[in-house]
């Protein structure tokens, strides 16, 4: 694997590589990795493609200061585990590589409806942030494909419409989510949770079954309503408990039986901020 922390550098490799006609797969990440991510990183072998991942803790997607400061870093097991994963190219920026022009003097985005809802109503800025680092990132490494995960699902939609808004030129495979054996999602967060707080956890990805297993057509308020009281029951402070469209995200009511729906859960244990989801049909 080699390893670029410049621009420069980099982009000067990409470019021998697809002037040899080289299809490039890209997976942006933050760091403390996990198996999740690694099955990202494995994706590109599939096409035939170099996989570049990158590892850049973003600090203009972070809303809550202390979740910044508290990110976890494993730098050195991360590129061990990308190392021995086969991914080819590691870009691993300073902030300044990547905001030459400093943190708060940063394009908008119109994500519309998208920013309004769930994660966007919930992480004021956050989004802008994202796209603020992908857009950058994509510009930088002008990948063919990109890696996402549908572990971040309202993230996979903002960043497919980042590509439609700013015409670039890469196309989207999302990768399904990963979870540890008891069913709860990987996360680089889940580094963070004590013993006690590691156990409770799975109760999120409990709540998704349990939606899944009991939806049925019709009124679907009540079924939000019982998970929810089952994670505060748990002592989560639930921000949402939701059912959606799952192309557009529309928070739904009733559901005619057929159209596809998704299930989303964002929750605090103690400090501790978790997201899951899962398609309902
Ligand atoms: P990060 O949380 O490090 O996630 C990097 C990628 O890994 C994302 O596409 C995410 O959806 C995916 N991922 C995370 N957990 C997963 C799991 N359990 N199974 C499968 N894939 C999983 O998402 C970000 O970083 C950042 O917002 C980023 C896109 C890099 C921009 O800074």
């Amino acid at each position: 694997m080699i390893l670029f922390k410049k621009i420069t550098e980099l982009t000067a490799f990409m470019d021998q590589q697809k002037q040899k006609g080289q299809s490039i797969g890209f997976v942006p990440t933050m760091g403390a990795l996990h198996n999740g991510h690694i099955s990202l990183i494995i994706n590109p072998k599939k096409h035939d493609t170099i996989t570049v991942s990158s590892i850049f803790v973003n600090p203009t997607q972070f809303n809550e200061a202390k979740d910044f400061e508290k990110y976890p870093v494993t730098l050195e097991k991360d590129i061990d585990l990308l190392e021995k994963n086969g991914c080819d190219v590691l870009f691993l920026p300073t902030v300044i590589e990547i905001y030459p022009d400093g943190l708060s003097n940063q394009p908008y985005y119109n994500l519309g409806y998208l920013e309004t809802v769930l994660e966007g109503k919930y992480r004021p800025g956050h989004f802008q942030g994202v796209c603020q680092v992908v857009h950058r990132l994509l510009s930088i490494v002008q990948p063919h494909y990109l890696y996402l995960g549908q572990k971040d699902y309202q993230q996979c939609m903002v960043i497919k419409k980042l590509i439609n808004l700013t015409e670039l030129k890469t196309a989207v495979v999302i990768g399904n989510t990963l979870r540890e054996s008891d069913g709860l999602a990987m996360s680089s967060r889940n580094m963070r949770l004590n013993e006690q707080e590691r156990k409770k956890a799975v109760k999120i990805a409990e709540t998704l079954f349990f939606i899944k297993k009991e939806i049925k057509p019709g009124y679907v308020g009540d079924l939000k309503e019982r998970a929810q009281q089952y994670l505060l029951a748990e002592n989560f402070k639930v921000d949402y408990v939701e059912i959606a469209t799952a192309d557009t995200l529309t928070i739904i009511e009733n559901w005619d039986g057929k159209q596809p729906i998704v299930a989303l859960v964002a929750a605090y244990l103690n400090e501790i901020r978790l997201i899951d989801n899962m398609l309902l049909n």
